[in-house]
């Protein structure tokens, strides 16, 4: 069955690292979030923009960033993960596994902590307050596949949400712990979630193993068309808070939509959820999930 690190409880970070802290003197000449990892910022439109429109724009970036975090891990991942715990799922868990549900249960609710405790120590640092974060078109999107495939499986399908978030590898994530050019404090943090991911994501990748063993032929095909959705809806960004950033910094309406065009394109989306999807795509395919024709299907629908 599927471990998390034995040693949860002398290596966890919420067991073993301190409160991460701004102290605005060690941050000096650094910036909150790497620039290269925010398109628009290199759209002529944006450019030309004074020093402190594009400063909020950073900093509006690394706040989306952070609460998309905190909710993710509340209300998807531990929604999931708790299923695990009380062994509301139709597998046979042996102890072990349930009660390494709820380290990882732990870890993402000190994931979601740590995420809101730097945005507030961030906001009042820059003294650029966060501008509201909705998580709603991004459960819709979850909820729309789910229902599309998996209708009279409702927590199957949040289990399957859960192995997508935790098998995905957005590689920018790893890089920003050693990118010098960050915020230390961004960096320290970043470095204990990533750090944490490493074992859940071995810890899914199990758990996903034991879930497709365990399905009936028709739910096997019901569960790999979705996959490939729910690697879609969880990589593919939500341009409604990129487009409130451009606004607040006084970007005409009118402009707005021309930048997000430019800056994310179609083909770039789905290049960015190939490359950041394939660990689950390459799991779900060790599994022989796209071997069935109607998730090939599936897969060139998304371009994936
Ligand atoms: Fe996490
Ligand atoms: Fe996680």
């Amino acid at each position: 069955m599927s471990r998390v690190a034995e040693d949860w409880y002398d290596s966890a970070s919420v067991r073993t690292r301190p409160r991460r802290m701004l102290d605005e003197d060690r941050e000096a000449g650094l910036l909150v979030f790497p620039e290269h990892l925010v398109p628009h910022l290199r759209h002529e439109g944006v450019t030309g923009l004074g020093t402190d429109a594009r400063r909020a724009l950073l900093a509006q970036h690394f706040y989306q960033y952070m609460y998309f975090t905190t909710h993710l891990e509340t209300r998807v991942v531990n929604r999931g993960t708790s299923l695990i715990a009380h062994g509301q799922v139709d597998l046979t868990l042996d102890a072990r596994t349930r009660l390494d549900a709820f380290k990882i249960y732990c870890d993402e609710g000190y994931h979601a902590l740590f995420s809101l405790d730097v945005v507030q120590q961030v906001e009042k640092s820059l003294g650029i307050p966060a501008l509201p974060f909705d998580f709603e078109p991004r459960l819709a999107r979850l909820e729309r596949t789910a229902a599309t495939f998996l209708p009279d499986h409702g927590s199957l399908a949040q289990l399957l949400q859960v192995v997508a978030f935790e098998t995905v590898v957005t590689r920018f994530l790893a890089q920003i712990p050693r990118d010098p050019t960050v915020f230390r404090v961004v960096r320290e943090a970043v470095d204990d979630h990533v750090k944490d991911e490493i074992h859940h994501h071995a810890y899914f990748v199990k758990f996903f193993k034991e879930i497709w063993a365990s399905l009936s032929p028709a739910l096997r095909v019901q569960v790999a068309c979705a996959m490939p959705h729910f690697v879609n809806d969880c990589l593919r960004p939500d341009l409604g808070p990129v487009h409130s950033a451009l606004l607040s910094v006084g970007l005409s309406p009118e402009l707005t939509p021309a930048i997000l065009e430019d800056c994310y394109r179609e083909e770039v989306l789905t290049a960015t959820v190939r490359e950041s999807g394939r660990h689950t795509l390459r799991l779900c395919e060790s599994v022989g999930a796209f071997d069935l024709p109607q998730a090939r299907e599936q897969l060139d629908l998304l371009g994936l």
